[in-house]
């Protein structure tokens, strides 16, 4: 079916794969649901929006975004709430956050009500792969990447912007090994750290398989000049407790400021807890580490939602984190996201927006 709505042109599949789901066992990122949405940018303006059945896309081969990198991303989630309702979580900050990284990328902008709207209109049309289990969700992706059939280094002067979405389960389905990174670099001052910009990624994986080909599920990244600070693990930002306070690096250039981050120290703050976003050095976590100070390591981010760290190497030295618990905060906090997420609790931040 055609609909033509305001600047925006929907058509619906006729082979919906909805059917064919195993919805008991999600693999992240595997599925894609039933239609994506998108729009060109050409002479300075976004144009030609529109929702198709998802299917694969075709590019010149001197496509520059292949080339020379000119692309970003966004990651955010979509929830079915107790009352079957699907809402977004945040998705005012991933708009605002996509725009920086297509400043840094020297990309052109999309104005966040545009951003918001065409997720929304993708998720009443595809409302129905939001997942019924409360602890699934609908990943989104939207990105952007630059689509000049040129070759040469400059801007692009073409860009195209697509949101495709998938049923999840869990990233991660077991607390994480970790390891401490003082060798490769994942983002330096002046770099592009901050930003979702596909490079970062790229970059990250090589020093990533090294630490899985030795037993390590993810890198805990430190600066790029000394090595003696902590920044971030590429996938998620990462939190502590030290001594009863939550500790997180404070995010800079270098480190991507993340939405679940930002969540949970917001809630951290509002339940009362002594918050610490400043610089943490790797010597102070390993000594916490030594002298049990440190009770709780775990990621926050999108895909990772909470996910507890189990250990941290750093040089020839692996350190166990204690097991979660019910009290503790990281639990808590991820209990209390999911029930927000899921309309059991009140909207006191203002943080979800209805389709
Ligand atoms: C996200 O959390 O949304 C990301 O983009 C990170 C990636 C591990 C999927």
């Amino acid at each position: 079916m055609e609909v033509e709505q305001q600047n925006l042109n929907i058509q619906t599949t006729q082979n919906s794969r909805l059917s064919e789901i195993d919805w008991e066992n999600l693999l992240f990122g595997k599925i894609f649901s039933d239609h994506m949405f998108c729009m060109e940018y050409v002479n300075g303006e976004w144009t030609k929006q529109k929702i198709t059945p998802y299917e694969n896309i075709s590019l010149s081969p001197a496509t520059s975004a292949i080339h020379y990198g000119q692309s970003c991303f966004e990651g955010m989630k979509a929830h079915r709430n107790e009352k079957g309702e699907v809402v977004l979580f945040r998705p005012y900050d991933n708009a605002k956050r996509f725009n920086q990284s297509a400043i840094r990328m020297c990309m052109p902008t999309i104005a966040e009500d545009l951003f918001v709207n065409a997720l929304k209109e993708l998720l009443k049309v595809d409302h129905n792969w939001v997942p019924k289990n409360p602890s699934h969700s609908l990943y989104i992706r939207p990105f952007m990447f630059a689509t000049d059939p040129y070759v040469g280094i400059r801007p692009s002067e073409s860009y195209r912007f697509m949101v495709f979405t998938c049923p999840v389960g869990s990233y991660y389905s077991e607390p994480i090994p970790v390891k401490i990174e003082t060798t490769y670099t994942r983002a330096a001052s002046g770099g592009t750290g901050y930003a979702k910009a596909a490079g970062n990624y790229a970059a990250a994986l090589y020093p990533a398989k090294l630490a899985q080909d030795e037993g390590y599920k993810q890198l805990i990244w430190t600066d790029a000049k000394e090595h003696k600070y902590i920044e971030e693990a590429g996938t998620m930002n990462v939190m502590f407790v030290m001594d009863g306070k939550l500790v997180t690096p404070l995010v800079s250039d270098t480190i991507l400021d993340g939405i679940t981050r930002r969540s949970v120290v917001d809630i951290a703050n509002d339940w009362g807890m002594q918050v610490e976003c400043r610089k943490v050095e790797v010597a102070e976590v390993i000594n916490a580490l030594k002298n049990n100070t440190l009770t709780e390591a775990f990621g926050a981010g999108t895909a990772a939602t909470i996910a507890p760290i189990s250990s941290i190497a750093f040089g020839n030295d692996n350190y166990m984190i204690p097991p979660s618990s019910q009290n503790h905060f990281h639990v808590k906090v991820l209990n209390y996201l999911n029930d927000y997420k899921l309309g059991r609790v009140e909207d006191k931040f203002n943080w979800l927006v209805h389709i």
